[in-house]
């Protein structure tokens, strides 16, 4: 069904009536990007998921063709499931916190998907690598059978303020597509990955496998590859102290190389 659009609006954000939304589709992981226009009325509150369901409610151009709905990941619409992270406006961020009015420039929003991740269609990429980096530093608490173990090691509450902004990791990549080491020549295994490590390691029970984590984290991809640029703290969303968990990694890491050298 075409409908007729307005033309872009380009008044201050508090006179916007209606936004220009610019998104990069690619129907596969092979086919070639391209970019679609919508213009739709701006309504308070609206964020870039809600225009996507709103162009998926009447998936038309803003020329007047009809298209398909846009494809793109999101569960919580609350900044915890951590999908939706893509690049709005040039800057990588959560779409389901990124309001239009406060995102918009001149009228226009324009969403890509995250540039370091592979497309699978449209705004959706493949995110694995932080999983399979994650299983690398085996970040978790392990656990010796599913029977009850009892209730858990007691932790201070000096401990708990120490993980808990590590805990909040919502896994959104973010922090891997604004790094510059993070790129197939390094395999660096990214600052998310990194904070995990010591959150586990901190942890009474985790710290079991902070040898193996230290290891994990030598060598080729491993801490040595962070070139420090910070770039990883100031783009995350759920603001985790990435550069002093990286710093504390690096001293452990090198303590473990000089034991090692002396017990191995
Ligand atoms: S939809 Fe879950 S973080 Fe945005």
């Amino acid at each position: 069904m075409a409908t007729t659009t307005a033309p872009l609006d380009t008044r201050s954000p508090a006179k916007l009536k209606t936004v220009r939304i610019e998104i990069k589709r690619q129907a596969s992981p092979d086919a070639e990007p391209r970019w679609e226009k919508f213009d739709l009325p701006l309504r308070t509150g609206m964020n870039a998921i809600s225009a996507m369901m709103e162009i998926a409610a009447n998936p038309v151009t803003a020329d007047g063709r009809e298209t398909t709905p846009i494809a793109y990941d999101a569960n919580c619409l609350e900044e915890v499931c951590g999908s939706c992270a893509m690049r709005i406006n040039g800057k990588a961020r959560m779409a389901c916190s990124a309001l239009i009015d406060k995102v918009q420039e001149n009228g226009v929003v324009r969403l890509e998907p995250l540039s370091k991740m592979p497309v699978v269609r449209d705004l959706s990429v493949d995110r694995s690598v932080l999983f399979e980096n994650l299983k690398r530093v085996k970040a978790w608490v392990p656990l010796d059978g599913s029977y009850d173990l009892g209730s858990g090691p007691r932790i201070t509450p000096q401990q708990q303020e120490e993980a808990y902004p590590l805990s909040r990791c919502i896994s959104c990549t973010i922090c891997m597509e604004v790094c510059p080491q993070f790129n197939e020549e390094t395999g660096f295994v990214g600052a998310a990955t990194i904070a995990q490590a010591k959150l586990f390691n901190e942890h009474p029970t985790g710290r079991v496998l902070k040898e193996e984590r230290l290891h994990a984290l030598m060598g080729d991809g491993g801490i040595q590859e962070c070139g420090y640029a910070q770039n990883c703290v100031n783009a995350c969303p759920k603001m985790l102290p990435l550069t002093k968990a990286i710093s504390d990694v690096s001293r452990d890491v090198m303590i473990q190389a000089v034991k090692d050298v002396f017990t191995r």
